[in-house]
């Protein structure tokens, strides 16, 4: 086992997912862990998380952030990209300005901070970047568009990035949960224009209640923050890991289903029922 120290950070380290995973790796003595959160609040006061502050869609906050995560320990072994939200909300309806905040964060948030890591990272002649994906960068949801594109994207991005930084020692991974109980939920910012909505009525509702629920019945964020401590030191960390075994089938039906087939299921779940005109 590797006994060598090893410092992270972990963006959006103020909630859920990003939280679980900072506090998990910080018990490990061998990690020194830093966390960040848009407000500059010490969230972590008793245990040994570093929180700085860092706007993932500020480039200066970012470089200031790890300005100083660098000033103080040198180097940067894993990065964890975690900080996002979701909006809700019809393709039509979803004013284009905040579907590109959507980008902003879960998107471009990421591009920023890799972008300021990876000089250190190379520098040191290794790394790991892990991107938290989501279940919904393979899977569109209805009414939750804008938040499953931007993490396709992330999805299209982690493995073009892996192929560019392999020759470098750099490993890059995605880590794809499903449902997962946090503030998630509640930050979800039901972005449509209420009388465009009010047309694919009772399907948003639903489609949105569905998502709400699932949540919240989802897997405690401590799920993936034990993916995440199990693929850092990895010598060959994965591509993709998947949280939970019903993800893991969902990942592999997502992959031999007909499209139709799948828009089906997907259509009836979030919506009730399927219309008689989506064909295969
Ligand atoms: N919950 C789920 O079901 C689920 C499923 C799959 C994937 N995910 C992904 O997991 C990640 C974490 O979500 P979560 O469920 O843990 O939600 P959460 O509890 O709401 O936490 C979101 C975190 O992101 C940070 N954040 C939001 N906007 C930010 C910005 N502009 N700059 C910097 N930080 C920002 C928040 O920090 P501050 O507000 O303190 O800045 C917070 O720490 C997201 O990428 C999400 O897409 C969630």
């Amino acid at each position: 086992m590797e006994t060598e120290n090893i410092v992270i950070l972990v963006t959006g380290a103020s909630s859920g997912i990003g939280q679980a995973i900072a506090k998990t790796l910080a018990k490990d003595p061998r990690n020194i862990v830093y966390g960040t959160s848009r407000k500059a609040a010490d969230y972590f006061s008793d245990s040994r998380v570093h929180m700085l502050q860092m706007d993932v869609t500020d480039e200066q906050s970012v470089a200031s952030a790890v300005e100083k995560l660098i000033e103080k320990e040198k180097q940067i072994h894993v990065l964890v990209n975690c900080a996002g939200f979701g909006i809700s909300g019809s393709v039509e309806s979803v004013p284009v300005d905040i579907a590109q905040k959507q980008f902003e964060v879960n998107f471009f948030g990421v591009v920023r901070v890799i972008q300021k890591v990876l000089p250190f990272m190379r520098a040191q002649g290794r790394g790991t970047i892990i991107n938290i994906g989501s279940v919904a960068g393979y899977i569109s949801i209805p009414f939750q568009s804008m938040y499953s594109a931007s993490k396709y994207a992330l999805e299209s991005l982690s493995e073009a990035l892996r192929m560019e930084l392999a020759p470098f020692n750099i490993h890059v991974c995605l880590v794809e949960p499903g449902d997962t109980r946090t503030n998630f939920t509640k930050s979800r910012l039901k972005a449509g224009k209420e009388e465009i909505e009010a047309l694919y009525e009772p399907a948003r509702t639903h489609a949105v209640s569905v998502m709400e629920e699932d949540e919240q019945n989802g897997y405690p964020p401590e799920e993936v923050a034990f993916v995440v401590e199990k693929i850092i030191r990895k010598k060959k960390p994965p591509m993709r890991t998947n949280v939970g075994i019903e993800y893991k089938l969902i990942y592999i039906l997502n992959r031999i289903l007909p499209t139709g087939l799948k828009l089906k299921v997907l259509m009836k779940k979030y919506t009730g029922k399927v219309a008689k005109n989506l064909k295969d």
